[in-house]
């Protein structure tokens, strides 16, 4: 991976203890760090620290005109190829949403073109409060920031729940651009979204995949350094950056691109697309009219594509999604065995807020003799738990 000018911003938190070992982890790779703190940072780790471990001078205020004589903040946002604030506090994350200039690390992040990662890092209650689940909405609006984190676990102060920083090995590989990932060199082929099965030149039958899911694993496996292939149904969403995304309409389109993408080569196949059981046996040439009070409609069986490729005598690891509103676990683990799948990652779609064409979801991942559950939390945040999950497996299944 090529050296990469890196402006480290440390905000208050406890896990700024953990930045001390990034910077350490940086330079080793090859990286140029120089190290930005807030004042809050300044009362769990001194400058001194930073600038023992990066090499370089440490600067906490925008108004020191003999550290402005040196390396300007202007400069300084110029300089940086990459700018990682870690930890960001829920105030750092406000003042960033609102595009504040209020201290020297809001001011260069005001003033940098390069790309911002914003890897939070607080208490579960603060980083569930309303207000900084708005703020952190507005950073997902900004192209410009990327949100690495937080997991779920232990937390300092003895609460349980989402709000920890990511450890600073798993923020050395998003910022090597996942060349060091889990899934380094994996091709990974993943559906998502729904299917449109036409019924006449203007009508479909469909569902309300998003599409959310699939695309945030497709990032989540090209930042963990897979070559990524997305069979994307039709969906509102931008194509992740990175992602070789090939369009379909239908369950037919859906199995043909994806066959193709997995005879390219693949390691691990996902299958998150909500794909249409039937079709309409025929599809009128022009629009229906209406003729009786009732219509009935012949509907057809679908080709599977998960079964498919799953069933191949050149089977990559394979992953399956299934969406269920009852007895979620026998119907899921029944999935896994009858379409010989590796794992499947089964949603509980009936809560609400959750699962289909929402930000959130819950999940239960099942694998021969195991079983984790994951979130409530983001699709983002689910999709890199995932692939860490999902990489881990792979890694011993070809071992
Ligand atoms: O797209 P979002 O709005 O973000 O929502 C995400 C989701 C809820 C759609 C996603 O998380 C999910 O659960 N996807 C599976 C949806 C589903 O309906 O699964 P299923 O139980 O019908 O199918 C089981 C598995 O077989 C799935 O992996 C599916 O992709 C695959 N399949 C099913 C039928 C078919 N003809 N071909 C397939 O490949």
């Amino acid at each position: 991976m090529a050296a990469r000018r890196i402006l480290l911003g440390v905000t208050g938190g406890i896990a700024a203890y953990k930045s001390a070992e990034l910077v350490r982890q940086l330079k080793k790779a090859g990286h140029e760090v120089r190290v930005v703190m807030t004042r809050g940072a300044e009362a769990f780790v001194t400058p001194l620290t930073f600038q023992a471990l990066s090499g370089e001078p440490v600067r906490t205020s925008l108004l020191d005109p003999e550290a402005e004589a040196g390396m300007g903040h202007i400069e300084l946002a110029k300089w940086a190829d990459q700018v990682v604030i870690a930890p960001a506090s829920a105030d750092f994350i406000a003042r960033l949403a609102q595009g504040m200039a209020d201290d020297l690390l809001t001011t260069v992040c005001c003033a940098t073109e390069a790309p911002i990662a914003v890897v939070p890092a607080m208490n579960q209650a603060m980083w569930s409060n309303g207000r900084t689940q708005r703020n952190i909405r507005l950073l997902g609006d900004d192209p410009q920031i990327e949100l690495w984190g937080p997991e779920q676990g232990a937390q300092a102060c003895g609460d349980t729940g989402p709000g920890r920083m990511l450890e600073p090995e798993v923020i050395l590989g998003l910022v090597d651009g996942g060349s060091s990932g889990m899934l380094a060199g994996k091709r990974v082929v993943i559906t998502a979204g729904p299917t449109r099965e036409p019924l006449d030149p203007v009508r479909y039958i469909s569902n309300h995949s998003s599409g959310k899911m699939g695309y945030a694993l497709a990032s989540a496996a090209r930042k963990a350094g897979a070559r990524v292939t997305l069979v994307s149904g039709p969906v509102a969403l931008a194509p992740p950056a990175g992602v070789d995304v090939r369009p379909v309409i239908t369950a037919e389109d859906m199995l043909r691109e994806a066959s193709g993408a997995v005879d390219e080569g693949c390691d691990l196949f996902i299958a998150t697309a909500a794909v249409a059981d039937y079709r309409p046996q025929t599809c009128a040439g022009d629009k229906i009219k209406k003729s009786s009070e009732a219509m009935l409609l012949s509907l057809v069986r679908n080709p599977d594509t998960l079964a498919t490729i799953a069933g191949r005598a050149d089977a990559p690891f394979t992953v399956g999604f299934a969406a269920e509103t009852s007895d979620v676990a026998n119907y899921a683990t029944e999935k896994m065995q009858r379409k010989k799948l590796n794992m499947i990652v089964a949603n509980d779609v009936s809560a609400p807020g959750l699962g289909f064409n929402s930000e959130n979801n819950a999940v239960t991942v099942f694998w021969p003799g195991g079983q984790e559950s994951i979130g409530p939390d983001s699709k983002t945040n689910i999709a890199r738990h995932l692939v860490a999950m999902i990489a881990e497996h792979l890694g011993e299944a070809t071992h």
